[in-house]
């Protein structure tokens, strides 16, 4: 698949979301939508009909980040809505594998997030039942924190046992992606990348989706090569 851009909607006008996906449709892969309920992070963003409304109004797939409790009641909506790709995070899942299948059943992609400080190793039997793994990069809630480095480490023992399950899980970063840590994220392993200020405070949002696409595509092929 190589390397994918999926802008964050949290640091953008939730009064003109039509317009912010425009910003960046032709450019992006995907729109990250951040689903907060102010349980499993300090923040409350936004839900289900906002996302419904969202699906009318650009053709982007949608990539639907839940960070709330008790996914396994919430996010089969979310893939029922029609939502190209939702993610649940493990520490609130109940039954991560029982989800994922229902996700996947649903039509949607099933992504498995981690907070920085969650171990990836517990989660290595699941990824046949994944199609994507979220690393948080900043603790979640907010948008605008500095990346944290501490979490490389992570990205690329989570590079390492995708490459040895052998299939097609991606490898999503999360929090603090800008011009200046993309190259670190790529080198690690990283192949999906979600930026939400540094794409939304620039004036041309377009543009710097294309400047990080093209960072993480040199530094992943020189990783590779
Ligand atoms: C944070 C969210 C992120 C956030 C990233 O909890 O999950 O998607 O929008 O924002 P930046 O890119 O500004 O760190
Ligand atoms: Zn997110």
């Amino acid at each position: 698949m190589g390397i994918q851009i999926a802008p964050s909607i949290l640091s953008a006008d939730f009064a003109r979301l039509a317009d912010v996906a425009a910003a960046v449709e032709g450019h992006a892969d995907w729109l990250h939508v951040d689903v907060m309920d102010n349980h499993f992070v300090p923040n409350l963003t936004i839900g289900l009909p906002v996302v419904e409304s969202l699906l009318k109004a650009t053709g982007l797939p949608l990539d639907c980040h839940l960070m709330i409790a008790d996914p396994d009641r919430w996010a089969p909506a979310y893939a029922e809505a029609g939502a190209g790709s939702v993610t649940f995070h493990a520490e609130a899942a109940h039954a991560p594998v029982r989800l994922a299948r229902e996700l996947r059943r649903l039509g949607s992609r099933a992504g498995l997030g981690l907070k920085p400080a969650t171990p990836v190793e517990p989660y290595a039997d699941l990824l046949p039942e994944l199609d994507m793994l979220l690393l948080m990069t900043v603790e979640p809630g907010f948008g605008g924190q500095p990346f944290l480095d501490v979490v490389l480490p992570k990205v690329r023992r989570a590079r390492e046992l995708l490459d040895r399950h052998g299939g097609q899980v991606w490898l999503q970063v999360d929090g603090g992606i800008s011009p200046e840590t993309v190259e670190r994220a790529a080198d690690a392993g990283a192949d999906v990348f979600v930026a939400g200020s540094a794409v939304y405070a620039a004036a041309d949002p377009g543009a710097v989706v294309d400047g990080l696409r093209a960072a993480a595509e040199a530094r992943s092929a020189a990783r590779r090569a």
